[in-house]
C-alpha cells in the first residue's frame, strides 16, 4: 500500500546533525531518493533557507525549530527528533500547523541498564580509586573492601523498562534483586517486590535510581530516609539529578553513612560540553561521577535512528502518529483497496459531521475512520471505498477549523 498520492523521489528529506547513517538507510528502502543530510547543525537563516521546500526534518538537540522557523515551512509534514528530548522544537506551533514530532526516548534504555551493572562492579570492587592510584605510581594490590557482585542484594527503585533491564542483568551477575515501584508490576526471574522504599533501602547491598522526574519523585532520596541504607551500600542514580537530595547525599557520603555512588545525572547540568560543570560531590573519594551518559551509546543512536526514522516512514505512508510527543495517536494498518484521507483541525465541535456531510453528499462510502483528538486538535483518519473526484479535497479543506487535509493514497 506504497502508492502514495504524491512521488516520493519528489518529498524531500533534510537530516542534519550527523543523523546516524542507519536512517538515510531506512528511508532509501522505502523509495525515499531526495535526502539532503549535513553533519552539522545550521543556523538560524540556513534553516529557514533550508525548510522552506522541505517535507521532513530530522535533527538532533542541536537544531531550534522555533516558531519564526516554522512560520517558514510551508510544506513540512513532520519533524524527527533523533535525540531523547524534543524541547528544541517549538512543540506547540508545530502541533497547530499539523506537523507531528516524533522521537524516541526509550532506545537507550539498555545502555543504561549496561552502565548501571559496570557502575556496580566498579564501586563494589573501588576500581576508580585503584586506578587513579596506578596511574600516580601506586600499587595499591590488596582485596580489602573489595567485593564480588554475585549474592549481594540490588534494590531497584521504580521498576519500568530501565528497571526491568538492570534486574534482569543484576540477576544474571548472580544478585538478589528488589524492587519498589509505586505501580503494581508483574515481576520477571526471580525479582522480588518491596512494600516501601524505606524497606529497600533498608536491605539493600546496592541501590539504584530508576524513576522519572515528577513531583512526587523530587528529592526522593534525602536526609530523612539516606539513613536507612546500611553503612556499607553504595547508591547509583542515573534517572533525574532531581530525584536525590545531593545537599544531603554529600553530608551522608562525607559522615560514612553509606560507603559510596555513582552521579551520572545532576540537578544542573551544563548545556552543552564547552560549559564548565561543578557539584558539590566532586573530590569526593568514594564517588563516581559521569556527565549524564547513561543512555549514551552508538548503539543506543543507532536505535533511535531506526526507531525515529521508521515512525517518519509510517507517518508519511498511512499518517500513522503513534510515538508523537504533540499529536494525538493514531495507528491505522493500510487498507487494501482503499483511498486514505488525512483530516488536522482545531478541537471544535461540528467537524466531524462536516467531514462526512461533504462525503454523504458525493456519495462516498467510509469503510474505516478513526478519530483521536488532544485539547486542542483533532486528527480524522478515514479510508474511502472509491475514487474521488479532486473536488473531494478542496472541500475538507475549506471546512472552518481545517489546520490541513491531505489525500495519502
Ligand atoms: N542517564 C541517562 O542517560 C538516562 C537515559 C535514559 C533514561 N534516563 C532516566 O531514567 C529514568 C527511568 O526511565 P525509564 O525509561 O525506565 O522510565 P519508566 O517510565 O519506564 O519507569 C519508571 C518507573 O518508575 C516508577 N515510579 C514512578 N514514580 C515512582 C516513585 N515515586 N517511587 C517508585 N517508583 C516510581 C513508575 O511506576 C515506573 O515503573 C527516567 O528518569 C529517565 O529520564 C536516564
Amino acid at each position: 500500500m506504497d502508492e502514495l498520492s504524491y512521488a516520493k523521489n519528489k518529498l524531500k528529506i533534510v537530516l542534519l546533525e550527523n543523523i546516524h547513517p542507519k536512517a538515510v538507510k531506512v528511508f532509501h528502502d522505502n523509495g525515499f531518493t531526495r535526502l539532503e543530510h549535513s553533519t552539522s547543525a545550521l543556523s538560524h537563516s540556513e534553516l529557514i533557507q533550508c525548510l522552506h521546500d522541505a517535507h521532513i526534518l530530522g535533527i538532533r538537540s542541536g537544531t531550534h525549530v522555533t516558531q519564526e522557523v516554522l512560520a517558514h515551512c510551508t510544506k513540512l509534514m513532520a519533524i524527527g527528533c533523533f535525540c531523547i528530548g524534543t524541547n528544541q522544537v517549538d512543540l506547540q506551533n508545530s502541533m497547530l500547523k499539523g506537523i507531528p514530532v516524533f522521537n524516541d526516548p526509550h532506545s537507550n534504555t539498555r545502555s543504561v541498564a549496561e552502565m548501571v551493572i559496570g557502575l556496580c562492579i566498579v564501586l563494589m570492587r573501588n576500581l576508580f580509586n585503584k586506578n587513579a592510584a596506578a596511574h600516580a605510581g601506586q600499587w595499591k594490590k590488596h582485596s580489602s573492601g573489595a567485593h564480588e557482585l554475585r549474592g549481594k542484594s540490588l534494590g531497584i527503585v521504580g521498576y519500568g523498562r530501565i528497571g526491568t533491564q538492570v534486574a534482569i542483568l543484576a540477576e544474571a551477575m548472580g544478585m538478589q534483586v528488589f524492587y519498589y515501584d509505586i505501580e503494581q508490576k508483574l515481576s520477571l526471574g526471580n525479582v522480588k517486590s518491596m512494600p516501601s522504599l524505606q524497606a529497600l533501602l533498608s536491605m539493600a547491598d546496592i541501590v539504584t535510581l530508576h524513576v522519572p522526574e515528577t513531583p512526587a519523585t523530587r528529592n526522593l532520596i534525602n536526609a530523612e530516609n539516606l539513613p536507612f541504607l546500611k553503612k556499607s551500600a553504595y547508591l547509583i542514580n542515573t534517572s533525574r539529578g532531581k530525584v536525590v537530595d545531593i545537599e544531603a547525599l554529600a553530608q551522608a557520603l562525607r559522615h560514612k553513612v553509606l560507603q559510596g555512588a555513582a552521579i551520572d545525572v545532576f540537578q544542573q547540568e551544563p548545556a552543552d560540553v564547552h560549559k564548565p560543570f561543578s557539584s558539590v560531590l566532586q573530590n569526593m573519594e568514594n564517588v563516581i561521577l559521569t556527565p549524564h551518559i547513561g543512555g549514551a551509546t552508538e548503539e543506543a543512536q543507532e536505535s533511535i535512528a531506526l526507531s525515529v526514522s521508521q515512525k517518519l516512514v509510517h507517518f508519511i505512508n498511512r499518517g500513522s502518529t503513534e510515538g508523537a510527543t504533540n499529536f494525538p495517536a493514531i495507528c491505522l494498518a493500510p487498507n487494501e483497496n482503499t483511498h486514505r484521507i488525512l483530516h488536522v483541525h482545531h478541537n471544535i465541535p461540528g467537524i466531524l459531521y462536516q467531514i462526512n456531510k461533504i462525503l454523504s453528499d458525493q456519495n462516498i462510502n467510509i469503510l474505516v475512520q478513526y478519530l483521536k483528538t488532544n485539547q486542542e486538535v483533532g486528527y480524522v483518519v478515514f479510508d474511502l471505498e472509491k475514487k474521488h473526484d479532486d473536488h473531494l479535497l478542496a472541500s475538507l479543506k475549506a471546512i472552518q477549523g481545517t489546520i490541513r487535509a491531505r489525500i495519502l493514497y
